[in-house]
């Protein structure tokens, strides 16, 4: 039985929340392995929308636990909001199906005070979520400073982390904001709350994989804002490509089967950074508007450009991908013409290599191929004989420019707005 990774191949925001709980109903496990709320998947059903920040999307699959893992960093207080939300539109989250890492790294008020303060002394505007998440993994990293779920079951330690971090990052911390005894009072609290829901997840895991049950491992962010693989320094501060399912969870990589990349029929991409396929202003405009390119998170405009098979094609290597979702094909439904980026040119030169310098990015210029749009509504479609020739040449000339299959396409926000094209996955 193969356990699938779903995970986002562009710049974030390419519709993983929707493909995992598209795949949540045949899943038994549902384990988000980095980031942190800086995500925002939205899944819709009919009239209710679902924004998840931190829980994994199985949440709304009523037989399906929910492991969030040591490679997640988790900020309580919006942790607490998103389950008080879900349960309030009537979703069960409860011990039984949320399991939350004893080794992940908390996000803690100040980590968000440390952000605002290190981007106002910097030339470099990265244009982040503001929830904290460079500065808790930098904690983490630096091992002094970092404080784990585990750590709040132990509150006199607890209390000497948090001590040693405001006085070292009094600096950064307008003293006053973050006064040492209401945030003691409130992680006390936080504490209780938050005991029932941790879990040895390593162990947890392996259950599950010693079972032989079906686990669906869901990346947040995506590859081009991979810390190391991304447009760095615009990226997030964890890796998201596939290697950190191991690193975020405790498993080999031989429990993988299938990695799914998830990608737009397009791009986008929400702050700062290069962006070579970026779209002519007006164009941008129109597609941010039928595709509703608005932050999750933050509810900031995304930047669009044309597909970028360059960038698609990095992300395919570096993650193994063994098929692609290739989602909001109906925001193109209108259009006349379809670009797609076939190669950079650079100082006269073709390439079809990322670059991982900025510097030569931001000079590379997309080499384009224009194909014929379908101009036909695509968002009634359920099986391959509903969709165009014009949308089925669109997508086998990605697959075939990539070498890697589109078993699975999205044609509205809905669950049920999916076409399966091949031999389905599970
Ligand atoms: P994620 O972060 O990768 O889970 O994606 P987001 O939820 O941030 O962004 C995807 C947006 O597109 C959400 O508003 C979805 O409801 C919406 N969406 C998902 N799939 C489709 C699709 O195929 N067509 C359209 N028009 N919208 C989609
Ligand atoms: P999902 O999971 C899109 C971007 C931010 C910024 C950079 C660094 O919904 O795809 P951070 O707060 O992580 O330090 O910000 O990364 N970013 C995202 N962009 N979707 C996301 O998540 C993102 N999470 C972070 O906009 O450019
Ligand atoms: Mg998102």
């Amino acid at each position: 039985m193969s356990n699938i990774v779903i995970l986002g191949a562009q710049w974030g925001d390419e519709s993983k929340g929707k493909l995992t709980d598209v795949f949540a109903e045949h899943a038994d496990v549902v384990a988000r392995y980095q980031g942190g709320d800086n995500a925002g998947h939205t899944i819709v059903l009919g009239e209710k929308t679902f924004i998840l920040h931190l829980i994994p999307s199985g949440i709304l699959r009523p037989n399906t636990v929910n492991v969030i893992g040591n490679g997640v960093v988790i900020n309580l207080e919006t942790l607490f909001r998103e389950i008080d939300g879900l349960q309030a539109q009537g979703v069960e989250v409860s011990s039984k199906n949320l399991k939350i890492s004893d080794r992940a790294h908390l996000i803690m008020p100040y980590h968000k005070l440390v952000e605002q303060w290190e981007q106002m002394g910097s030339a470099t505007k990265i244009g982040t979520t503001s929830r904290g998440i460079g500065p808790t993994y930098s904690d983490k990293m630096n091992r002094h400073a970092g404080i784990r779920v585990g750590d709040l079951l132990e509150f006199d330690h607890f209390q000497k982390k948090l001590d040693y971090n405001l006085e070292t990052k009094a600096d950064a911390l307008q003293v006053g904001d973050v006064a040492r005894h209401t945030l003691l009072e409130t992680y006390y609290n936080y504490a209780e709350r938050i005991a029932p829901y941790v879990t040895d997840t390593v162990a947890f895991m392996h259950e599950t994989i010693a079972a032989d049950k079906r686990i669906l491992f869901e990346g947040a962010q995506g590859t081009m804002l991979d810390i190391d693989f991304g447009t760095y320094p615009y990226v997030t501060s964890s890796n998201c490509t596939a290697g950190a399912v191991c690193t975020g969870l405790g498993i080999g990589p031989k429990v993988i089967g299938e990695v799914l990349g998830v990608s737009k029929a397009y791009v986008t991409r929400v702050g700062g950074g290069p962006f070579p396929t970026e779209m002519p202003p007006d164009l941008d405009e129109e597609i941010r508007d039928i595709g509703k390119e608005y932050g999750a998170t933050t509810q900031r405009p995304r930047r669009c450009g044309w597909l970028d098979l360059v960038a698609l094609r990095y992300a395919t290597q570096i993650n193994g991908l063994t098929a692609i979702a290739l989602t909001k094909l109906d925001v193109f439904d209108t259009l006349a013409d379809l670009q797609v980026c076939v190669a950079y040119r650079y100082k006269g030169k073709e390439t079809t290599t990322f670059p991982s310098s900025l510097k030569v990015l931001e000079e590379c210029e997309p080499v384009y191929e224009t194909l014929p749009g379908w101009q036909q509504p695509l968002t009634e479609a359920r099986s391959a004989e509903d969709i165009p020739q014009r949308t089925k040449d669109y997508i086998k000339y990605v697959a075939d420019y990539l070498n890697v299959r589109i078993p699975i396409i999205s044609v509205g926000p809905d669950r049920n707005q999916i076409v399966v094209l091949g031999a389905p996955l599970w």
